[in-house]
């Protein structure tokens, strides 16, 4: 005899408690615990055949194909894996829906669409916008998981998307739709279908704004593929990433733009961010960074006001990490003397895209002295670099990746770290091993110190 164990799950978090208790101890959430069904104590997983040599097991993993969309297609590593569930996580309003359908629309064979969240006449129209009312796009409109499993039965179609997983429900379990063990055991089916048809599914998710994946969070394990859809919802770029891939890498990027048809691939994002920039404006800089494999140039920029002595400055960042800010500014302060606690600073990068890696670092320093002391950089020269809080310059990976990509889009100088292996790039590489040093080759400082045009407070 087996018996079901009872188990407690987050609706918030996705964290499995024993016992009930009022507030979850995981993420501190009240009234978030409900109570799931764990898998039966005993019950052999299904896929257990006993134990077998590692080599004898078959490696050969179905061949991805390609969707069509070249973007989703670099971050999955080729395409879609048959049998293999994939969950996109984004934002609600970010085009998850809309990237869905420009997939299905691409698709030679029989799709299925099940739309758990609008009608059939609503789908019908925006496929109509995008171009996707092609004969074998199937839609469902539904939330019962029995239901959809039978569409599935009668249409066999070579592809399913599910939008959205917390809209749908399986009767069987008495929790209401959204729920962690809602959400479970519909992906727990639909998994099981996937494998035993060999045949791709593709899963929306709801991603809350602290960026889990509410209930679904629970379901990244149970999915073969994570994709994180991510963009500021006043600007048009989309960036799409695989947070998990058992069939690839996870470091590449996908970059879409939405327009007025839908999403469209932007493979040249480095001429996109630039596009607005206006050379020779004080504190601007244009940093090559790196977003997972891919390098982009993009632009930092920083304005710089005045403040009366004794009150402490105001701090203001967008696309970039205000503790990193605060931490360059006291190196600033301490280590080159350039007066910023006499300042309000607002700092961000340009186009909607977040930079946290550390190459970040000496751009932002080189924008902030450029606001603070009214000089322009020269519009040739792109800047990156960690900076240390000894005011020293160190390293980062792929310098010449990020060199090659500035040369690309017209950049003749840049100023790197001392250390930045050799080779030839196209481009001038300016070593510098200080802020100080890096200052003066942007022409912000001179022998005796921070370039004039420094306003004293
Ligand atoms: P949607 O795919 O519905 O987002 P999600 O499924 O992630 O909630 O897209 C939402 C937004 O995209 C919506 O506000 C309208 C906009 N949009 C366009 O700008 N162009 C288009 O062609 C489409 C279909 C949507
Ligand atoms: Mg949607």
């Amino acid at each position: 005899m087996t018996r079901a164990i009872p188990e407690f799950s987050c609706t918030e978090c996705g964290a499995t408690r024993p016992k009930w208790s009022g507030r979850c101890d995981a993420c501190g959430e009240w009234n978030t615990l409900v109570e799931s069904v764990a898998r039966p104590a005993g019950a052999p997983s299904a896929r257990s055949g006993g134990p077998v040599r590692l080599r004898e097991v078959d490696a050969a993993v179905g061949r991805p194909r390609a969707t069509g969309i070249g973007e989703l297609d670099r971050v999955l590593g080729g395409g879609v894996v048959p049998g293999s569930v994939t969950l996109l996580g984004g934002e609600p309003g970010i085009g998850k829906s809309t990237l869905l359908l420009q997939l299905l629309a691409g698709w030679d064979g029989p799709t299925l669409y099940v739309s758990a969240e609008e009608s059939g006449q609503q789908v019908r129209l925006r496929a109509e916008r995008l171009g996707a009312d092609r004969p074998e796009l199937w839609i469902l409109a539904e939330i019962d998981m029995p239901a959809i499993s039978a569409a599935i039965e009668r249409v066999r179609p070579e592809l399913v998307v599910v939008d959205s997983i917390q809209s749908v429900a399986d009767p069987a379990v008495g929790s209401p739709p959204g729920s962690v063990a809602q959400v479970r055991a519909c992906a727990h089916h639909l998994v099981a279908e996937a494998k035993r048809r060999d045949e791709p599914v593709v899963l929306v998710g709801h991603v809350t704004k602290e960026g889990g994946l509410a209930g679904p969070r629970a379901l990244e394990h149970v999915v073969d593929t994570v994709l994180a859809f991510e963009g500021e919802r006043h600007h048009a770029l989309r960036l799409l990433r695989a947070v998990k891939h058992r069939f690839g890498p996870t470091g590449e990027l996908g970059l879409f733009e939405m327009a007025g048809e839908g999403l469209a691939g932007v493979p040249d994002a480095s001429r996109l961010f630039l596009a607005d920039r206006r050379a020779g404006v004080a504190g601007s800089t244009v940093l090559p960074t790196m977003e997972g494999h891919r390098p982009l140039v993009v632009e930092v920029q920083a304005l710089t006001t005045p403040i009366a002595p004794g009150v402490s400055g105001r701090r203001t960042t967008q696309g970039l990490d205000g503790g990193r800010l605060a931490m360059l500014l006291a190196v600033l302060e301490r280590r080159v003397g350039i007066p910023v606690n006499g300042h309000d600073v607002y700092a961000s990068t340009v186009g909607g895209v977040k930079v946290v890696e550390p190459g970040l670092d000496l751009a932002l320093c080189a924008a902030v002295v450029s606001a603070v002391t009214g000089r322009a950089l020269p519009a040739d020269l792109a800047v990156f670099g960690e900076v240390g809080l000894g005011g020293e310059v160190r390293q980062v990976a792929h310098a010449a990746r990020r060199l090659a990509e500035a040369a690309r889009i017209g950049f003749t100088r840049a100023i790197v770290p001392a250390n930045t292996p050799p080779g030839d790039h196209g481009i001038d590489a300016l070593r510098v091993a200080s802020i100080t040093e890096a200052l003066a080759r942007a022409d912000l400082f001179d022998d005796v110190g921070p370039a004039s045009g420094l306003r004293a407070v």
